[in-house]
């Protein structure tokens, strides 16, 4: 955000109203009671945008709460700090760099916007990464694809590449490697063809930790495996995806799919690290997830607030967390290939809006990000539920739903749908019974995310949707939603201690640490 923009949220007239508005009679509005009052109340609080259509007539909102939130939001320049994103402003303040994100998904360029060579270099590299994708994709010889990535470098490709099954190329199999610990890479190569595989190492900065010792446990391998035939072989079976250039080419990698510093780690998926997706799904419904993140950028881009799905949802996120105290937030996909949407959305909203300090590095008095959880329905009704019907703490939940299964199994899919329809029914209208432990208070807000289909398009309306969201409860909080330095500290930390568990140094360690380590050791 630039500091022309900036205004702190809770020194805006409309915080102190929503105060309260919420201390008043905001914090008792009754769902049932609402819902009785309004016959309307699902059309009017329904908001259509493309790919997506959300319910958010269970949500603890009311047209006043509303119309104070839009208030703050204009008060607190949200329309001026969208547009300074779109306009390539440098908005990441703390890393004078521009957000573009946006840019990878723009067919082209809008009337008076100065970003052409930007543009170019996008449609490019783009073009470039769908050739080498088509190639892998008509290489029967390539049966295995390694994505070695952590953070933003696998949780969009992993959780897409799942979404998108019923679009998979058959033939390849796809592999997602993140974690340093090597129970996963060991147990993955004991299956591989190095002849057969392709690994592609994916990494924004091409230094993190856990990526450089996968990749070079894998070259290992490749190595120990062919022997002499392995230089020449490894052309063929190694490609990097980043921004880094040299420091792959120092790898060894020849094929070098390129992004820019302007797109963060965690909005990275339609850049070259979406690679993996685009093999599996080809270029046509690659261009297909493209339109639909897109289409919805436009609708934050230009709708007006008030009807502005990015924007009400983020909004609702403010009142929820900084006037309810809801310190959480549950996701519950009804479809199990959204297994990777819960984490994907941990990162998108925990890394950019989890901070403490604004913009200008002055600390909050206010809360930022909630914790984001959950787990695919039906399962969740079988773990979690429970505490969220019954539990003392209030977690608003937000179901997706999806018409049109990609099975036939069609009575199965009604019955999946009806489950998610009766959670946020149960939730919302609770059941009073004898008392005691069969009582359901009710109340509990929920909002429904409507797909048609799970498929390209969509889901990239779904990502673009949250990215949006995102933005929008930053820039009320007045938070720098694109940088990520609490990450920093646990790195340069275990950099010191790795070679300490190795030798046994201890000098100057806390007791706690020097006494797990001895134990470590022992
Ligand atoms: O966890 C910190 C982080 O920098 C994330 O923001 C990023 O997505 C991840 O590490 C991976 O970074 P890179 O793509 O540079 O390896």
């Amino acid at each position: 955000m630039t500091a022309a923009a900036f205004v702190r949220c809770d020194r805006a007239p409309a915080w102190a109203e929503l105060r309260a508005y919420f201390e008043g009679s905001g914090r008792r509005l009754d769902l049932r009671r609402a819902f009785a009052e309004d016959p309307r109340r699902f059309e009017r609080w329904s908001q259509p945008a493309p790919h997506v259509f959300a319910d958010l007539s269970k949500n603890l909102i009311d047209a006043h709460t509303e119309s104070l939130l839009l208030k703050l939001a204009e008060r607190c320049g949200l329309g001026a700090q969208r547009d300074a994103m779109f306009g390539g402003q440098a908005i990441n303040s703390s890393e004078q760099r521009q957000v573009m994100h946006f840019l990878l998904r723009q067919p082209e360029l809008r009337a008076a916007q100065a970003l052409a060579a930007e543009l170019q270099a996008v449609q490019s590299t783009g073009q470039a990464m769908l050739t080498y994708a088509e190639q892998v994709r008509a290489d029967p010889g390539i049966t295995d694809v390694v994505n070695i990535g952590i953070g933003g470098s696998d949780l969009g490709p992993c959780m897409a590449v799942q979404a998108l099954e019923e679009f998979r190329l058959p033939g390849k199999r796809f592999h997602f490697i993140s974690n340093v610990d090597g129970h996963a890479l060991s147990s993955l190569l004991a299956q591989l063809q190095p002849r057969s595989t392709l690994f592609l190492i994916a990494s924004k900065t091409f230094t993190t930790a856990e990526t450089m010792a996968n990749a070079h446990s894998a070259r290992r391998w490749f190595e120990a495996q062919l022997g002499a035939q392995a230089p020449a072989l490894l052309p063929r079976h190694f490609a990097a995806l980043t921004t880094n250039v040299s420091a792959a080419a120092e790898f060894g990698i020849k094929t070098c799919l390129g992004f820019w510093d302007w797109v963060g780690g965690r909005y990275s998926l339609m850049s070259a690290i979406g690679l993996p997706l685009a093999i599996a799904i080809g270029s046509e419904r690659w261009r297909q997830l493209l339109a639909g993140a897109h289409a919805m950028d436009e609708h934050f881009r230009t709708a007006p607030l008030a009807q502005n799905l990015p924007v009400r949802l983020g909004l609702l996120d403010v009142w929820y967390r900084n006037f309810h105290g809801f310190a959480s937030r549950c996701v519950a996909p009804y479809h199990s290939r959204l297994a990777r949407w819960p984490a994907y959305l941990q990162q998108l909203e925990m890394e950019s809006n989890g901070k403490r300090v604004d913009a200008l590095g002055q600390a909050l008095s206010y809360a930022t990000a909630p914790v984001i959880w959950g787990e695919p329905g039906t399962n969740g009704q079988h773990a979690f539920f429970q505490m969220l019907h019954q539990g003392t703490s209030v977690v608003p939940v937000e179901f997706v739903l999806v018409r049109h299964p990609a099975h036939e199994l069609v009575d199965q899919h009604s019955q999946l749908l009806a489950n998610g329809l009766a959670q946020a029914q149960a939730l919302m209208l609770g059941r009073a019974h004898a008392g005691g432990h069969r009582d359901f208070p009710g109340n509990r807000p929920s909002t429904v995310l409507l797909l048609e289909r799970l498929d390209p398009a969509s889901l990239g309306a779904l990502i673009a949707l949250q990215e949006h969201r995102v933005f929008t409860s930053g820039a009320i909080w007045g938070i720098n939603s694109f940088d990520q330095w609490g990450v920093e500290l646990g790195k340069v930390l275990a950099a010191d201690l790795e070679p300490r568990l190795r030798s046994g140094d201890e000098a100057g360690l806390d007791a706690s640490t020097a006494g797990l380590m001895a134990r470590l050791r022992a």
